[in-house]
C-alpha cells in the first residue's frame, strides 16, 4: 500500500508544473481573482507560488490564498507607497453624484502605470530576491493584462511561457492585440456605460475609445534588468501569449466571437460547495426570521453607504418603510443613522454583513447592490434577484450584463433619491417572481456549465505549461492592414469594376444608337 502511494506521488509529482503567479497587491478583487488562479493550480498538485510584492500596506495582512503556500511578499519603496496611498485615497465618494466617464479613465491608467513602472524598479534593485526566485525554474509565468512590470520579471527569470489574464470581463486591447475580433458596435468595452443596444454615438465611442487610449498613453517602457538592458517590446510579445484567462463567463457576458486562446473562467472564485455549507449564526438566522422577505442592500467595500448624498439616504428610508412585512439588513459604516431613519422598525444597520452567506440563504429573497463584479458573480451563481445600481468603473458594464437576464432591475445612482422609481424596483423585484425564477434559471446553468471554470483554468494552463507557446494559435488577422480586414480593397476593386462595366455598357449603348440613327437617316433620305 505504501508502494503505491509512493508510485504514485512520484507519478503526481513527474506530472506537476511550477507556476509562478505575479500580482502585486494594489486592489481587494484583484488580488482575490489571482489568489483563486493559485488555489485551483495547487489544488491540482502543481507547484504555485504567488509573488505578491506590497504596494498597499493595508492588504498585506489578508491571507488571500488557502491551499497555496509558497506566498512571496516584496517591501515597497517609499514612492511607491506613496503611490498606493494615492490610489486607496482616491477621491471616490464624488462618484456618488458624478459620472465616471472616459476622461476620468485616462489618469487613473496613467496612475496605474506610473504605479507598476516603480514596481519593477524596486525588482531591478532586488535582483538577489528575484535570483531567488529564478532558481525556482518557473514554466509558467501567470499576470493581470496590464501589470506591464511582468514582462521584465518574466525576461529576467527567464520564463517562456506567460498567460496575461484579466480580473475585469472584457479588455478590447487586449482582444486586439491578441489578433481577436472586437466588434465594438456591438460589444461595450469595460468601462463603457453602454450595453449591447448602441446608438451611433455610442457605437462611435466605443470604437475610439481603445485606440485613443492607445494613441495617448501607448505601451510603458520596460527595459530588461539584464545587461545590455534592452527595451523589451511589449507590443510585440503580448501577441505571444499562450492562453489570456478573462473573469467572464460566456453564459452571463455578452455573446461575441472569441479566439481559442481567449479562456473565460469567470465565476471561478465563486465556491458554491463552500458557500452553501457556510452557516449563518444566530444573530443573523433571526434577523431572517423576523419576516417573510428580506433584502439586502451593500454597496461594496470601495465606495460607501454612509457617504452617499443625505437625499438619497432619506428616500431610500423613507420607501424601505413603505414595506413594513420586508426586513431590509443595509450595510452602513457608521452608526449615525438616526439622522435619516429613525424609528423605522424594519431596517438593520450593520458595519459589516456577511454577504455571502446571506446570499446563500433561501429565507434572502433580494439583494441591492452596486454591482461590482465580485457581487454579480456571486448573485448569479446563488440566483438571487437583485437591482444594481452601479456607480463607477466597470460596474455599468456589469450592471447592463446581468440585467439582459431578466433576473435583476437596473436603478442608476441618479435615480436614488426619486421615491417612486425606487419604490417601483422594490415591488418588483420581491413580488413579481418572474425576477426570482430568470435568476434562478442563470444560478441553474451556472450551476450546469458543459466545462466547469476551474478546469477550463487548469486544464489550459496545463497545456500551456506542457507546449509552451502556441503559435498555432496566432491568428494571421492581426498581421493584416486596416483595408485588408475589413475587405475595403475587395470592395474598392468591385466598385472598380462596376462603375467600368456600366461605362463600357454606356459607350456600347452609344455605339449601337449612333449606328441605328445612321441607319435610320439612310433610310428616310
Ligand atoms: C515543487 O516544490 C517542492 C518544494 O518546494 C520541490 O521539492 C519540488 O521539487 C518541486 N517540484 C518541481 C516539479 O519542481
Ligand atoms: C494569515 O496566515 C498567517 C500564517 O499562516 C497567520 O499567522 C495569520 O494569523 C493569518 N492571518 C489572518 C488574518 O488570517
Ligand atoms: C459602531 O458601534 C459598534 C458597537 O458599539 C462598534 O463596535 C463599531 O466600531 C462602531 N462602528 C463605527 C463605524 O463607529
Ligand atoms: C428577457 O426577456 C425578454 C422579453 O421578455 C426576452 O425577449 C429575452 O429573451 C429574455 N432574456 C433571457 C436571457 O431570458
Amino acid at each position: 500500500m505504501r508502494l503505491l502511494f509512493l508510485l504514485f506521488s512520484l507519478f503526481g509529482a513527474t506530472f506537476g508544473y511550477n507556476f509562478l503567479v505575479y500580482c502585486p497587491l494594489f486592489g481587494h478583487s484583484h488580488t482575490k481573482f489571482f489568489a483563486t488562479i493559485a488555489d485551483s493550480l495547487t489544488d491540482a498538485g502543481h507547484n504555485v507560488t504567488f509573488f505578491t510584492p506590497t504596494i498597499v500596506e493595508k492588504y498585506r495582512n489578508v491571507n488571500y490564498t488557502k491551499s497555496t503556500k509558497d506566498v512571496v511578499h516584496m517591501e515597497p519603496s517609499e514612492k511607491l507607497r506613496a503611490y498606493g496611498e494615492q490610489m486607496v485615497s482616491g477621491d471616490f465618494v464624488r462618484f456618488w453624484t458624478e459620472d465616471s466617464s472616459a476622461t476620468e479613465i485616462i489618469p487613473v491608467i496613467e496612475l496605474f502605470q506610473n504605479m507598476y513602472n516603480e514596481q519593477a524598479e524596486v525588482m531591478r534593485n532586488n535582483l538577489d530576491f528575484l535570483d531567488d526566485l529564478k532558481r525556482r525554474n518557473f514554466d509558467v509565468i501567470i499576470f493581470e493584462s496590464y501589470v506591464f512590470s511582468a514582462y521584465p520579471l518574466m525576461d529576467y527569470l527567464a520564463i517562456k511561457t506567460f498567460i496575461p489574464s484579466l480580473s475585469l470581463t472584457h479588455d478590447v486591447a487586449l482582444a486586439q492585440s491578441i489578433g481577436e475580433p472586437a466588434m465594438p458596435s456591438v460589444v461595450s468595452d469595460v468601462c463603457s456605460p453602454f450595453g449591447e443596444k448602441l446608438n451611433i454615438f455610442e457605437r462611435a465611442f466605443n470604437a475610439f475609445a481603445a485606440p485613443y487610449i492607445d494613441f495617448v498613453l501607448g505601451y510603458p517602457v520596460h527595459r530588461s534588468f539584464k545587461p545590455p538592458y534592452n527595451v523589451i517590446d511589449i507590443r510585440n510579445l503580448e501577441p505571444e501569449a499562450s492562453f489570456v484567462f478573462l473573469n467572464s463567463n460566456p453564459f452571463v457576458d455578452f455573446p461575441r466571437p472569441t479566439l481559442t486562446k481567449t479562456v473565460e473562467i469567470g465565476g471561478i472564485s465563486v465556491d458554491l460547495n463552500r458557500l452553501r455549507s457556510e452557516k449563518l449564526d444566530e444573530k443573523w438566522s433571526n434577523i431572517l426570521n423576523l419576516r417573510k422577505k428580506t433584502m439586502l442592500v451593500s454597496f461594496g467595500s470601495v465606495m460607501f453607504s454612509k457617504d452617499m448624498p443625505m437625499e438619497n439616504k432619506i428616500a431610500l428610508a423613507k420607501v424601505m418603510k413603505q414595506f413594513p412585512e420586508v426586513t431590509f439588513i443595509w450595510k452602513y459604516e457608521s452608526n449615525d443613522t438616526d439622522s435619516f431613519a429613525k424609528g423605522i422598525e424594519n431596517i438593520h444597520f450593520f458595519n459589516w454583513v456577511p454577504q455571502t452567506a446571506l446570499l446563500a440563504d433561501s429565507r434572502l429573497s433580494a439583494f441591492f447592490t452596486h454591482a461590482g463584479l465580485g457581487s454579480i458573480n456571486e448573485v448569479s451563481y446563488l440566483g438571487k434577484p437583485a437591482i444594481l445600481c452601479p456607480l463607477f468603473a466597470d460596474q455599468m458594464r456589469n450592471a447592463k450584463m446581468l440585467a439582459r437576464h431578466n433576473g435583476s432591475i437596473e436603478l442608476t445612482k441618479y435615480e436614488l433619491a426619486d421615491k417612486n422609481q425606487i419604490s417601483e424596483a422594490f415591488q418588483k423585484i420581491l413580488f413579481d417572481e418572474s425576477y426570482a425564477e430568470s435568476a434562478e434559471k442563470l444560478a441553474q446553468q451556472l450551476e450546469n456549465q458543459p466545462i466547469k471554470p476551474k478546469d477550463l483554468l487548469v486544464k489550459h494552463a496545463e497545456f500551456a505549461a506542457r507546449f509552451g507557446r502556441l503559435p498555432g494559435l496566432d491568428p494571421y488577422s492581426r498581421k493584416m492592414s486596416f483595408i485588408e480586414y475589413f475587405l475595403i480593397d475587395v470592395a474598392v476593386l468591385c466598385i472598380v469594376i462596376l462603375i467600368s462595366l456600366i461605362l463600357l455598357f454606356r459607350k456600347l449603348f452609344c455605339v449601337v444608337c449612333s449606328f441605328v440613327i445612321v441607319k435610320q437617316k439612310r433610310k428616310i433620305e
